[in-house]
């Protein structure tokens, strides 16, 4: 125990690049306040189970570059529900932990909520690669993951053009089709589905054949995990169909979620980091930092909690506007 104010830093949910420059610069910042900090393994379930360790400046040193988190993660059930919360406080007040600073998705700022609502001083930073996450314009990790979608699509392509072939490329993002959306303008795809729409089969098609029509030695289609038809119901589909190009689908996976964080990831990682260690030194708590503009600021978690993030319907016209 220190006299210190002790700040406790976690990660939650799914990893995302980015989330260890956000940890160092917790840790650094926190230093630079005067602060004390003491990270916490394995998300919301090492809080209940205690899994503190001090955080000092050498403990971050390295790990600014590297993918995943070094506090490991977890989707706690057990601090969803009221026991897991008392025992998460209990363990907090034993270890003289005075504020937490949760790095994590829509879910974390939930717990965050949770425990700001029972007089826990709590920070929110925002990072998953799905950008569902309201109050902010994009999250710790989402641009690592559409660049690591780019490369991928980018490979497809290649291959796709050479064989003449139609490609589904399925992508991440559970309820949400940003990354879709966005990975449709940023590679050129004929067309993307996303959970936001109903995904109308005849028009599937109908873009596929007209692409071959049009001479086009290839067709990416991006069709966004949580949408209402399967990849490989989809392939099977235009395979039958016969619309001129053969077809070969690819789930990408887990794949999103890994790798060194790009420039932009470490930098809104470094910014957010410090901004919510310099909130809790000013008196400011239940919020999240979020991107507005060109500037770090805060929203409430109530705010955050209560809203749902929408997908830019701009982006997702563009995409049939520039697929000629
Ligand atoms: O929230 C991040 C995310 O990668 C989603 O895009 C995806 O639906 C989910 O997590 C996958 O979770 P898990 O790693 O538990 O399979």
């Amino acid at each position: 125990m220190t006299d210190k104010f002790t700040v406790g830093v976690l990660t939650s949910g799914g990893d995302a690049p980015g989330m260890n420059a956000a940890i160092r610069a917790v840790a650094r910042a926190a230093q630079a306040n005067n602060m004390n900090v003491l990270g916490v393994a394995h998300g919301f379930e090492g809080l209940i189970n205690g899994e503190f360790k001090q955080m000092g400046a050498r403990d971050v040193g390295g790990i600014l570059q590297r993918g995943g988190t070094v506090l490991w993660t977890s989707r706690s059930k057990r601090f969803q529900e009221p026991g897991g919360q008392r025992e998460a406080i209990r363990k907090m007040n034993e270890a003289g932990m005075d504020a937490l600073i949760v790095i994590g998705g829509e879910g974390s700022m939930n717990g965050a909520l949770a425990l700001s609502k029972q007089g826990i001083k709590t920070i929110g930073i925002p990072a998953s690669i799905d950008n569902d996450i309201y109050g902010t314009n994009i999250a710790i990790g989402t641009d690592t993951a559409m660049n690591t979608i780019m490369d991928a699509v980018d490979k497809l392509r290649d291959t796709a053009s050479s064989h003449q072939r139609a490609f589904l490329i399925e992508t991440m993002g559970r309820n949400s089709g940003y990354l879709a959306v966005m990975a449709g303008v940023i590679c050129g795809a004929e067309i993307v589905l996303i959970p936001e729409t109903p995904v109308v089969r005849e028009e599937v098609a109908a873009t596929v054949e007209d692409a071959y029509k049009r001479g086009k030695t290839h067709a990416i289609i991006i069709n966004a995990e949580g949408s209402d038809i399967s990849t490989p119901d989809l392939a099977q589909m235009i395979d039958e169909m016969d619309l001129g190009f053969k077809t070969r689908m690819t789930i990408l996976g887990h794949i999103q979620r890994g790798g060194s964080p790009t420039a932009y990831d470490r930098l809104l990682a470094s910014r957010m980091g410090v901004r919510a260690v310099e909130a809790l030194a000013e008196g400011t708590h239940s919020v999240m930092t979020g991107l507005k503009g060109k500037g770090v600021d805060f929203v409430s978690l109530e705010e955050v909690v209560g809203n749902k993030r929408q997908v830019s319907m701009e982006y997702y016209h563009m995409v049939k506007t520039l697929a000629r």
